[in-house]
């Protein structure tokens, strides 16, 4: 029974055991959050401008694995400091032919993500 070829597949197997059953105490936990939050949205008036208003700053974490931490370039170019209309322009249409896929953000967002990194350095 040396080396039995099983083991690897019956640790893999209880990794992924574990690991729903973490994730599954997670989603218990946001269960609440998520009914929580519901009930603002409902009661609260104006959540939907606040949201976008500081959505920019939250959005850009999708950028950053392509455009750096501080979106001064990384894989893609620098984009901190552009033309808001120009960066609402991209996310919406893309650059064709590079990583930069239209549709990324469209909207709101997208508007937001702008307003924030026009007003960077
Ligand atoms: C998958 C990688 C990737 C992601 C994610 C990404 N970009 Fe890009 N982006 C690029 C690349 C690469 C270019 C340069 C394309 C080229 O060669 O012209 C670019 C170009 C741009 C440009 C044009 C820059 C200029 O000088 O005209 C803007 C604006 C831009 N990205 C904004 C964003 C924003 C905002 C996000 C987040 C919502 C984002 N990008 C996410 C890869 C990415």
């Amino acid at each position: 029974m040396k080396n039995n070829p099983i083991i690897p597949y019956i640790l893999i197997m209880a990794f992924g055991i574990g690991l729903i059953f973490f994730m599954s105490l997670e989603g218990a936990g946001n269960e609440k959050e998520i009914a929580s939050h519901g009930e603002e949205a409902t009661t609260e008036e104006g959540g939907a401008t606040a949201d976008a208003g500081a959505g920019g700053e939250e959005l850009v974490s999708t950028c950053i694995g392509c455009h750096g931490g501080d979106l001064t370039g990384g894989m893609g170019p620098k984009i901190a400091g552009l033309d808001a209309e120009h960066i609402v322009d991209v996310l919406e249409n893309g650059i064709e032919g590079t990583p930069m896929t239209p549709g990324l953000k469209t909207g709101a967002e997208a508007q937001a993500i702008a307003d924030y990194i026009s007003s960077l350095k």
